[in-house]
């Protein structure tokens, strides 16, 4: 597996592959790889003739208070996990080869309504920064298909949206979420818990479970489940951010006779924040 850093050098390994022929897989990434990221390149090897990975922390998706700083920044164990999990190309971009002009001075992609709510509420900024980056890592590989984790629901959905609207010629790959086997989402910020707070953490995706258990059942009142739901993470030790019951595709708030539904939240334990979600397509009962 080759490491570049520059856009010509990228461009030109990925015009080789394609010279010869090959389906180009990208999945990219801000680093710190874990499991859940070797399943997005495992999933591209299945798909695709030459996979691409991008590490890169982009700073126009943090906010002014977020973890840009301390994101952990740990290439030799990524580039090995790439290795190990199938890539062919690894493109590690410094920040002015992103933005060679600063990013003041960026062209921003945005999509509309789909990054409002939910983490674009609490996060101002962070999907035009997700959409901005994809958009320029999109157009230096001009890859045939990507895949990105349902971990970031929202951000999926942003990324589809924004493909489709763009007509961009991509095919948009989800990938499960995967998970410790105490059930906790596999995360590069689950580095910052304690101890104390990873043995917490768990009861985030228990609650999430608990909900979409009510809702199998046939409960319909979403008000009340949530309400219930954050007063469980408040119980284990969590300041919800948000927890709610959308509709999986539009991501509008859940309507009684939805069917495909994710029910989502953010919470932090102590300074660090987790997200996580689960989609459950409820069947049309025959009377
Ligand atoms: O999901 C991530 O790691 C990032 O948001 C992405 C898609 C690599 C864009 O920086």
């Amino acid at each position: 597996m080759n490491t570049v850093k520059t856009v010509r050098e990228l461009r030109a390994a990925v015009a080789r592959a394609r010279s010869e022929g090959k389906r180009i897989g990208f999945v990219p990434t801000m680093g710190n790889l874990h499991s859940g990221h070797a399943a997005l390149v495992t999933k591209a090897a299945q798909r695709a003739d030459f996979v691409v990975a991008s590490i890169f922390v982009n700073p126009l998706q943090f906010g002014a208070n977020e973890d840009l700083d301390k994101y952990p920044r740990t290439l030799a164990a990524d580039q090995e996990r790439l290795l190990q999990a199938g890539c062919n190309l690894l493109f590690a971009p410094t920040v002015d080869e992103m933005y060679p002009d600063g990013m003041s001075v960026q062209t921003r992609v945005s999509v509309p309504q789909l990054s409002e709510g939910l983490c674009g509420a609490s996060r101002p900024g962070h999907f035009e920064g997700v959409a901005t980056v994809v958009t320029k890592l999109f157009n230096m590989v001009q890859p045939d298909l990507a895949v990105f984790g349902e971990k970031d629901f929202q951000q999926l959905a942003v990324i589809r949206a924004m493909v489709r609207d763009l007509n961009m010629p991509i095919q948009v790959i989800g990938e499960p979420t995967v998970r410790a086997e105490d059930g906790l989402a596999l995360s590069s910020r689950n580095g910052y818990l304690t101890p104390e707070q990873r043995a917490t953490a768990p009861a985030l995706y228990r609650t999430l479970q608990h909900i979409a258990a009510a809702i199998g059942r046939g409960q319909r009142d979403f008000a009340a489940l949530v309400a219930e739901g954050q007063a469980q993470l408040t119980a284990a030790g969590f300041r919800p951010d948000y927890l709610e019951v959308r509709h999986a595709v539009s991501l509008r708030p859940a309507m009684f006779d939805d069917r495909d539904l994710v029910v989502i939240a953010a919470a932090y334990l102590g300074n660090t924040r987790l997200i996580d979600n689960l989609y459950l397509h409820v069947e049309e009962k025959t009377a």
